[in-house]
């Protein structure tokens, strides 16, 4: 099932032989050490779960021991590594992919190579690697797994974007170009809830270069107008919060834009059917998150007069199918795009020894948080 979704587990972790891990809070994990005349990887710091929870429980900071790294492997020296709900959405259990505990948590990251086994020619020590297609168990210092596993990039990229250039903004330029044919040259809008996220701010920018209008939805939370006026800063031609748009007829604040055929939701709730409201007569909403995890409820004139059409999108499952050579080029062009400063988006980078920390503020314990990027 794993492999048939493209997902490829790295060895090291759970090639243990008996060691005393240390929990981050508190805890401590027995694992065994693995032990070979090889060559092998150094000993790896892993945030590791052993059973599916809650991430601020079950999750510990534990020491990994060296693994053998095989003639065709590659070992990475994580730089940076990135929360996002679909980690946690693991870690809880509640993802349909998902490797069985105990996990190292992580599905993406960026890392510099360490060593590499006696057959590869492709990467040498010092090139900087992202998993592509991603991969579990991103949250290590060092990783040890396949060649073919692990895409070469730029170093010039700052490393907070290389780590997260495939989860979001690949699904942003996917959703762009995939879902509906958007025509730039008569000016077609989209709309979207969950304007701030960084699928939604890759969005924004990606729309705007190509010449689509952009309506973006926002949820009431402190510091709506700095919201706004960053989001406008990126490219969004209307920025309204979900309260704002407690009108009768949404379409009357749309003012010279055309109505959206397109729509991306990634809430649920009240925020899915304001991006409703907003499409036009055959427009599609695209499902691709439940962050409100309220469900999408649409109206039967929805359907019967305005012919709406509801579609999903799962990045998962888009490069399950044979994408892999077609999605590094997408990562490429976007990588491209964050080196001419023409995408970008918020983060914070957090100190591995602080990922508890980062941890809360990914699960919204300290309020709205920009997304939150493990330096190792
Ligand atoms: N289907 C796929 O293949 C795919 C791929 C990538 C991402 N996703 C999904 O896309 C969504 C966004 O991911 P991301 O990494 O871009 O997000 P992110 O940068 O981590 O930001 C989280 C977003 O969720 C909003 N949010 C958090 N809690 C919320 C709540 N209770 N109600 C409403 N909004 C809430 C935040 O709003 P504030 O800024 O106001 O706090 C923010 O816009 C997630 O659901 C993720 O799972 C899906």
């Amino acid at each position: 099932m794993l492999r048939h979704l493209g997902v490829h587990a790295p060895r090291l972790a759970f090639n243990f032989k008996s060691s005393l891990i240390h929990g981050g809070r508190g805890k401590t994990l027995t694992t065994r050490a693995f032990s070979s005349s090889a060559a092998v990887s150094p000993p790896s710091k892993a945030i590791v779960y052993e059973a599916h929870g809650e991430p601020d429980t079950v999750t510990k900071l534990v020491e990994v021991p060296a693994v053998e790294v095989k003639e065709k492997d590659v070992c990475v020296k994580m730089l940076a590594a990135p929360i996002n709900p679909s980690d946690i959405n693991r870690i809880q259990g509640v993802y349909p992919v998902r490797p069985e505990p105990p996990a190292v948590g992580g599905y993406e990251g960026v890392g510099e190579v360490h060593s590499v086994g006696s057959s590869v020619t492709s990467l040498s020590p010092g090139d900087w690697v992202i998993p592509s297609p991603p991969s579990f168990g991103t949250w290590q210092t060092y990783i040890v797994n396949d060649e073919k596993v692990w895409h070469k990039i730029e170093k010039g990229v700052p490393m907070e974007y290389a780590a997260t250039i495939t989860v979001n903004p690949l699904t942003a330029l996917l959703m762009l170009e995939h879902c509906v044919t958007l025509n730039s040259g008569t000016g077609d809008a989209i709309v979207q809830n969950g304007a701030t996220s960084m699928v939604g701010q890759c969005v924004i920018q990606i729309a705007k270069s190509r010449g689509i209008h952009n309506i973006n939805i926002i949820r009431d939370r402190p510091g709506v107008d700095e919201v706004k006026e960053r989001l406008k800063n990126l490219g969004a031609d209307e920025v309204s919060t979900e309260s704002e748009l407690e009108v009768k007829n949404v379409k009357s604040l749309l003012g010279g834009i055309p109505e959206p055929v397109l729509g991306f939701n990634c809430v649920g709730g009240n925020a899915a059917s304001l991006v409703l409201k907003f499409l036009r007569q055959g427009g599609t909403m695209v499902t691709y998150g439940g962050m409100s995890k309220k469900p999408v409820s649409v109206s039967t004139s929805s359907f019967i007069f305005k012919d709406i059409s509801l579609r999903g999108f799962w990045l998962q499952k888009w490069l399950s199918t044979d994408k892999a050579e077609e999605s590094r080029g997408m990562i490429d062009r976007l990588l491209s795009l964050v080196q001419e400063g023409k995408l970008k988006y918020k983060m914070d980078l957090a100190p591995f020894e602080d990922f508890n920390t980062a941890l809360d503020k990914a699960l919204g314990k300290l309020g709205s948080q920009p997304k939150q990027v493990i330096k190792f």
